[in-house]
């Protein structure tokens, strides 16, 4: 019998399933609070919004690197039967981009703060390694990757949601709902 919490050929266990849905709460909350800390005046409101960003930013990077290694000793269930060898391709390769992006975006986020002078504990508790001397120039470059890569998060996710929204739909499959409920309709 298959183990509730491993993946099995055609449904997500339940640690896979806690994985992507508490990354991708955490992603979205992400952009909200990125986009409007950026936007505030220069308060100590803003600045303590910036280590909420910074401290759930690298509590992603965490839950990215756990993730991965549960992703290698368990092999995701099957596309549906009689999906074309062409979708299976574009699906793996987009999985691979999002799973590269919840790595490279808060990392280049890291690098913003290193290069800045503020000092960064996370979640004001835990005080984080100051890698790279502060240094205004490479800060700036480095917001720059920092917001490029997360518009390359946001178009690659509306991408996906709206391949898991195709499926669901149009297509009348399993793949959104094994994702929310780890059953498949064949069991
Ligand atoms: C899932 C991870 C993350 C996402 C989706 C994300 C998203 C964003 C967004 C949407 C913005 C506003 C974009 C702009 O207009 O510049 C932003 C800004 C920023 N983020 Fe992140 N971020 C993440 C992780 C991190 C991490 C881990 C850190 C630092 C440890 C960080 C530090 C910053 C800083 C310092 C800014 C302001 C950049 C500037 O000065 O323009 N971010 N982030
Ligand atoms: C409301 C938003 C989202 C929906 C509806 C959604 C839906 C899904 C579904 C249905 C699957 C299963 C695909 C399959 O069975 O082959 C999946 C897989 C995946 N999702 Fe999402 N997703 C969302 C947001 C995100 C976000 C924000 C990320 C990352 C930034 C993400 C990363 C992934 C990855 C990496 C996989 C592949 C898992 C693997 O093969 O190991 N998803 N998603």
């Amino acid at each position: 019998m298959a183990m509730w919490f491993r993946n099995s050929d055609d449904a997500w266990g339940s640690v896979a399933r806690g994985f992507h849905w508490l990354i991708a709460a955490l992603v979205i909350a992400q952009f909200l609070i990125g986009n409007v800390a950026e936007e505030m005046k220069l308060t100590p409101a803003k600045l303590d919004l910036f280590v909420w960003h910074k401290s759930i930013g690298v509590t992603v990077l965490v839950l990215a690197v756990l993730r991965l290694a549960w992703r290698f000793g368990n092999p995701p269930p099957a596309p549906p039967a009689g999906t074309p060898a062409w979708e299976r391709r574009l699906g793996a390769l987009v999985h691979w981009v999002l799973y590269a992006l919840i790595f490279i975006v808060p990392l280049s986020g890291w690098w913003v703060s290193d290069a800045s002078r503020v000092p960064f504990r996370a979640y004001f508790l835990v005080p984080m390694p100051d890698l790279i001397a502060t240094d205004r120039g490479l800060q700036e470059a480095a917001a720059e990757v920092h917001e490029a890569l997360t518009i390359i998060l946001l178009c690659v996710a509306i991408v996906h949601i709206a391949a898991a929204l195709r499926h669901h739909f149009l297509l009348h499959d399993d793949v959104l709902r094994r994702m929310l409920t780890g059953r498949s309709s064949k069991e």
